[in-house]
């Protein structure tokens, strides 16, 4: 199927909804981390390539979201599987942005409410593409929830504090430090203190207090400009263990 074609299917109300057989394992050669069948993993460096693609900034955010969140992922103690669930998802998880039309996505003024709506379908288009390339189970769930906030203001559901998985709690925060880390084409980049009194004044509220917690700490102790950088080689590595 055309990518075009695959993108219109996934935002049509025709796409298939997530049921309970997606949050069950394969039965046979599959992902234990992700609950993803391995021929469906290896399609998603493509997806991956297609969105950062787009532009907007994106070049080599998924990677750096992926080494934040592992760097988070492993100071927590995840075992290796959630870590790799975590590298996986901020692969790909803003893939749904390949359903929202240039004139939106690379906007430099404010966006209108009409366009922050388009903006807030990407989760569930994310989810439903991940699907239709052969994707299950966590990976969806992780993807589809990494807007949710721990107060229960986000979207797509307002889910609010333990009721996004810890993978979509660690993406959240991740996916936020990188965005304020970098330009865009709406403002230019943070500097980190600016950075971190965000996310303190943020805890607790849009994130998982106890995470803010543990990035700070891990943060606080590499205080070079390429600090965003250096968190995240140091959760690749854990990876490349
Ligand atoms: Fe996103």
């Amino acid at each position: 199927m055309e990518l075009e074609s695959l993108v219109s299917v996934a935002k049509s109300k025709n796409a298939p909804r997530t049921s309970d057989a997606d949050t069950l394992p394969y039965g046979g050669g599959v992902d234990r981390g992700t609950n993803t069948p391995p021929a469906a993993l290896s399609r998603l460096p493509v997806l991956r390539s297609l969105i950062e693609a787009k532009g907007c900034g994106l070049l080599g955010h998924s990677a750096r979201v992926s080494g934040i969140a592992c760097a988070v992922g492993a100071k927590i103690g995840l075992p290796r599987t959630e870590l790799e669930l975590l590298a996986t998802a901020a692969e790909v998880h803003d893939i749904g942005k390949l359903g929202v039309p240039d004139r939106i996505l690379l906007k430099s003024g404010r966006l209108t409410d009409a366009e922050y709506a388009v903006i807030q379908q990407h989760p569930e288009v994310g989810r439903d593409l991940l699907r239709m390339a052969g994707s299950r189970g966590n990976l969806l769930d992780v993807v589809l929830c990494h807007h949710e906030r721990w107060d229960g203001e986000g979207y797509p559901f307002r889910r609010r504090t333990t009721e996004s998985p810890l993978a979509a709690r660690i993406l959240s925060l991740a996916d936020t430090v990188d965005a304020m880390a970098s330009d865009r084409p709406y403002r230019a980049s943070q500097p980190m203190e600016r950075i971190f009194g965000e996310l303190e004044r943020c805890s607790g509220t849009q994130f998982d207090p106890n995470l803010v917690d543990v990035f700070l700490t891990l943060a606080r102790g590499s205080r070079s400009h390429d600090w965003v950088d250096r968190i995240a080689a140091q959760g690749a590595g854990q990876l490349a263990a």
